[in-house]
């Protein structure tokens, strides 16, 4: 069984190529946020749904690069002025900072068009498995798109101004975060041609992990330094957001974080050992928010 680490080398060797032979400022804005580090979470998880539902990894590679672009195109929108106006991303100043707003939403439009480009490229190589590729296209899209991160990023942005209670929070965060990790892990699980008991297992489980994901990111950003997330701290309760944790408190906020622990531990109950990447992705989790 491939650990995250090494399905990171992969990952990283290969975003490194995506624009290779290009050049001009725009691909430089691009690649300063796509090549600035990242947990490379989602692009992971995609490859490990291949692996563990007996897939080939090597074919899910770019469909991982993918996700790991438009990714990388929300965290830049969303440090926008208009959005979160957050200075600092990945240990470094974020992309508007460096470039100006107005290149910042073309390196973010251009990660984006360019994830699709490359998908449809790398289902050309594979005419065989071409339903595979084009249910992963579309799980991918669904994720981030409007049943997805966009609708969530919306509702976090009215619930700002308008405020909002438990289920607005929940909204919020299956959207702009769980609809990522369910793109991941159904397009890794579509690659290998999975069973229906599969996809589901797989969507059960990123819709739990996606929101512990999202309760420790808010519980992060009330407790940790800049130098241990890479990102400005404090900023959720400044600017009025509605998170797990300005809701629920701190305390309310851990104590769901372990159902929510436990939910996605069930979601892997079928597959014994062989999910081992997914129980330390949890227990990774669980682990910087307790102390
Ligand atoms: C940040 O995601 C945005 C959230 C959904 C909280 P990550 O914490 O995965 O950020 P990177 O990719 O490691 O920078
Ligand atoms: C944003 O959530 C999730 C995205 C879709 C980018 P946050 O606004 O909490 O993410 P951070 O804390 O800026 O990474
Ligand atoms: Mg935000
Ligand atoms: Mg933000
Ligand atoms: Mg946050």
């Amino acid at each position: 069984m491939t650990t995250h680490a090494e399905f990171v080398r992969d990952i990283e060797q290969k975003l490194r190529t995506i624009f290779y032979g290009n050049a001009g400022l725009q691909v430089e804005s691009m690649c300063y946020s796509l090549l600035a580090g990242g947990k490379r979470l989602r692009p992971a998880m995609l490859l490990a749904a291949t692996e563990l539902l007996g897939g080939n990894t090597e074919e899910a590679l770019v469909p991982a690069c993918a996700i790991e672009m438009i990714h990388t195109y929300s965290l830049i929108h969303d440090d926008l002025p208009g959005m979160d106006n957050d200075p600092l991303r990945r240990g470094m100043p974020s992309n508007h900072v460096v470039y100006g707003v107005g290149q910042a939403i073309l390196a973010g439009d251009g990660l984006l068009t360019h994830a699709f480009q490359i998908m449809a490229e790398n289902a050309l190589n594979y005419p065989e498995h071409a339903r595979r590729h084009i249910w992963a296209i579309r799980e991918i899209a669904s994720g981030a798109g409007v049943n997805g991160m966009i609708q969530g990023q919306s509702l976090d942005l009215l619930c700002e101004k308008e405020g909002g209670g438990a289920n607005e929070l929940e909204l919020i965060h299956l959207g702009k975060t769980a609809a990522m990790f369910r793109g991941a892990l159904r397009a890794g699980a579509r690659l290998a041609d999975a069973a229906d008991g599969d996809l589901f297992a797989m969507t059960e489980y990123a819709r739990n992990f996606g929101l512990l994901f999202q309760y420790a990111d808010d519980i992060l950003d009330a407790t940790a330094t800049p130098d241990e997330t890479g990102k400005s701290s404090g900023k959720d309760a400044a600017q009025g957001k509605l998170t797990a944790v300005t809701l629920l408190g701190l305390e309310g906020a851990r104590k769901r974080t372990k159902a929510l622990y436990q939910d996605a531990l069930a979601a892997l109950a079928g597959y014994g050992d062989r999910a081992i990447y997914f129980r330390k992705a949890l227990d990774d989790v669980m682990a910087k928010i307790d102390r």
